[in-house]
Order: structure tokens, then sequence, then C-alpha cells
């Protein structure tokens, strides 16, 4: 096998990654793509109470296992398969369970901060950033979180305030300047997901030939 190539989907919370990087996924086939989300590499605190936990900066690098993703991204360049953790957003700890990754011609890469580590960045082949309105964002995420995280409106409110606006204009939006492509309003700007998935099948169909 060809080393596969990787492509990074960032952009900040709410704007859109997650849902972008499932519609490319979709439009291609099964076998040629494998997706990694940087969720699943959040630290392990089980060591800490479900109360000290709830109090963790989310927003911050030192809040990911960048060396553990680092690693599966090597292993994966490499050939091997991996055993990508499960995120439990609802209790903030890593599950007991795994997946198994096969490696594949595309690895997709999404998260909040996958633009802001340099060993990641230098990883990359097609950098993506999907940039949407913080007044979206957060709408979104009040939406999304209390339907799917287990969180109440007001510790949303309060964690964007304190940890999650400032971060993302620290961290977040300075990556944007490292983009090759910039997709406004994400999950269903289909010419935008229709451009990068023909891209990426004509990437797949180049290795297939070689
Ligand atoms: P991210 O992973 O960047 O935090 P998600 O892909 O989880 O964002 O999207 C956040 C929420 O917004 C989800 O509930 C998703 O269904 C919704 N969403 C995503 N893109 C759009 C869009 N273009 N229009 C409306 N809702 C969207
Ligand atoms: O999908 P999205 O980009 O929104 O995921 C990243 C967000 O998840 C971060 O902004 C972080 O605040 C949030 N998070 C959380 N609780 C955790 C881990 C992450 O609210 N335990
Ligand atoms: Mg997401």
């Amino acid at each position: 096998m060809k080393k596969p190539i990787i492509i990074g989907i960032t952009g900040g919370t709410g704007s859109g990654k997650s849902t972008v990087a499932k519609a490319i996924y979709k439009s291609l086939p099964e076998n040629s793509i494998a997706v990694i989300e940087q969720d699943a590499y959040y630290k392990d605190q089980r060591h800490l109470s479900f109360e000290e936990r709830t109090k963790m900066n989310y927003d911050h690098p030192l809040a990911f296992d960048t060396e553990l993703l680092l690693e599966h991204l090597n292993a994966l360049l490499n050939g091997q398969p991996i055993e990508k953790p499960i995120y439990d957003f609802t209790n903030h700890i890593r599950k007991d369970e795994t997946i198994k990754v096969e490696p594949r011609d595309i690895i997709m890469l999404e998260g909040i901060m996958i633009l802001e580590d340099k060993r990641l960045r230098d990883l990359m082949d097609i950098k993506i950033f999907v940039d949407t309105d913080a007044d979206v964002r957060v709408i979104r995420r009040i939406i999304r979180d209390m339907k799917e995280r287990g969180r109440t409106l007001e510790s949303i409110i309060n964690q964007y305030l304190f940890t999650v606006k400032p971060a993302h204009q620290q961290f977040i939006e300075p990556t944007k300047k490292y983009a090759d492509i910039i997709i406004p309003e994400g999950g269903y700007n289909k010419v935008a997901i229709d451009i990068v998935v023909t891209k990426v099948k004509s990437i797949i169909q180049e290795k297939q030939n070689i």
C-alpha cells in the first residue's frame, strides 16, 4: 500500500467539522477512508472525581493526549491498524472499549486543535478550516450539548464564556492561516464538500493506478 494521505479538518466548536467529515466519509468508497476525531484523544481523567472533571479546561492543547494521537497516525501511515479510544463526553472520561481502525488510503483527522500542533500539521497533506460565525457556533453547541452530551444550558454558557471562547481566540482562530481551504458554515455546504470529495476521489484513483 502506498503511504496514505492525511486530510485535516479544523474550526471552532460547533462550526460543523464533524458533520463535514461525516459527509465526506459517506461520499467515498467505504474501505478508502479512516476518520480520526481529535476528541477521541482527550486525556483520560478517571483519577479525578466527576465534580473535578466538570471543572477541567477542555479547550487547551494540553487537554489532549497528542502523543497517543501521533503514535496512532504514524502507525496508520505505516500500514498498521490502531485501537482508537472512545471518549464519553457525558462523564468526561475515556471508555474502556476501543474501536479498531484499519489503515486506509485516506486518513481524515478532525478536531478543534489539530492545526495548533506543528507535529500534527506537518503530517497533513490537505488542511481545511470550517469557518462559522461565533454566534451560530454557540447556538449549535447549546442544542447539541443538551441533546447529546448531557449538559445543562447554564453549564454550557459558563464553559463557553470562561474557557471555550478565550481558547478559540488564543488557539484556534490563529490556525486559519495554515488552511489550504476554508469552508464557510460547515455541515451542509454541499458545493464545498463536493469539491473536496472530487479531489479526494482523484487522489484515490491516482493511488490505485500506481
Ligand atoms: P463541530 O464538530 O465542529 O463541533 P458539529 O459537526 O458537531 O460541529 O455540528 C454542531 C451541530 O450543528 C450539530 O448538531 C450539527 O448537526 C449542526 N450543524 C452542522 N452543520 C450545520 C449547518 N450547516 N447548518 C445547521 N446545523 C448544522
Ligand atoms: O465537536 P467539538 O469541536 O465541539 O468538540 C470540542 C469541544 O468539546 C471543546 O470545545 C470542549 O469544550 C468540549 N468538551 C467538553 N467536555 C469534555 C471534553 C470536551 O465540553 N469532557
Ligand atoms: Mg465535533
